[in-house]
């Protein structure tokens, strides 16, 4: 018999909200002579997988980071690769994601994305806002950096209309600025490939997240990797600044 971790997960402490930053698909195109776009394709499986965990423990909120605002610079080739496989993506799992109850959707600066992909996602959002399931985010074109200054820019508009009240804003006010508004921020975020850093991510949102980073290369990382993440997240005590005395 195959053994799974998955009942060693404690199903009452399930993070509502995960965060991925999905790396290590060049390395793994490479390390099989195939090209990276090969690796993109891939990973998009293992995207899938992630989106198959979530429902099957009831984790809320999940959150990729698909495509950077510095991925932008990437060469051209791999860039409309990667397009390309967003769009196809969509069309190849819609129905079995909006069937699972999915609702998918987007944080970035998507007005940068090809006309294709943003009519591609308009359709995605729009016909699955009523799915309860599951709220999948697609960082695209995203940056932490990107996020605060463009929530500050709104937010200096409003109080030089006189809506906001600086003296007011805190927060809770602050975070209905953001990309994320409404969304809760992640316990937890797993990043692959062994390299461990933020990478411009969800600068404000990952305040107090655990980090988790594993070797495993996206296109590599299974259920099992997910399972073995969140049972390393359950054993860590959260703090928030408090001591472990005043947690009991
Ligand atoms: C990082 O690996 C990965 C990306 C920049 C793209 C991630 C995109 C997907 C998995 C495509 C599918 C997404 C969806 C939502 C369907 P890398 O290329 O930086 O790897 P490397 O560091 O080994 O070169």
């Amino acid at each position: 018999m195959v053994m799974s971790n998955i009942d060693n997960i404690d199903k009452n402490k399930i993070p509502q909200h995960v965060a991925i930053i999905m790396d290590g698909n060049g390395r793994w195109a490479k390390s099989r002579n195939k090209i990276r776009l090969a690796g993109h394709q891939e990973g998009a499986k293992s995207v899938k997988s992630a989106i198959e965990v979530c429902g099957e423990l009831g984790i809320k909120y999940l959150t990729v980071y698909a495509f950077s605002t510095e991925n932008w610079n990437r060469p051209q080739s791999e860039v409309s690769g990667l397009m390309n496989l967003l769009v196809s993506s969509i069309d190849k799992e819609f129905e079995e994601i909006n069937k699972l109850g999915v609702r998918i959707r987007v944080i970035g600066q998507t007005d940068k994305l090809p006309k294709s992909v943003q009519k591609k996602l308009s359709f995605a959002i729009e016909n699955t806002k009523y799915n309860t399931a599951l709220n999948f985010v697609i960082a695209l074109s995203y940056s932490g950096r990107w996020d605060i200054i463009n929530a500050v820019k709104t937010l200096a508009d409003d109080c030089r209309k006189g809506t906001v009240n600086p003296d007011d804003i805190d927060d809770e006010l602050f975070e209905n600025y953001l990309a994320t508004a409404g969304i809760p921020d992640p316990e937890l975020l797993i990043r692959t490939s062994g390299e461990e850093r933020l990478s411009n991510f969800l600068l404000y949102q990952l305040a107090y997240s655990e980090l988790y980073f594993t070797n495993v290369l996206w296109p590599d990382f299974s259920k099992e990797v997910f399972y073995d993440a969140l049972i390393n997240y359950q054993k860590r005590e959260r703090r928030f600044g408090k001591t472990s005395e005043q947690l009991t």
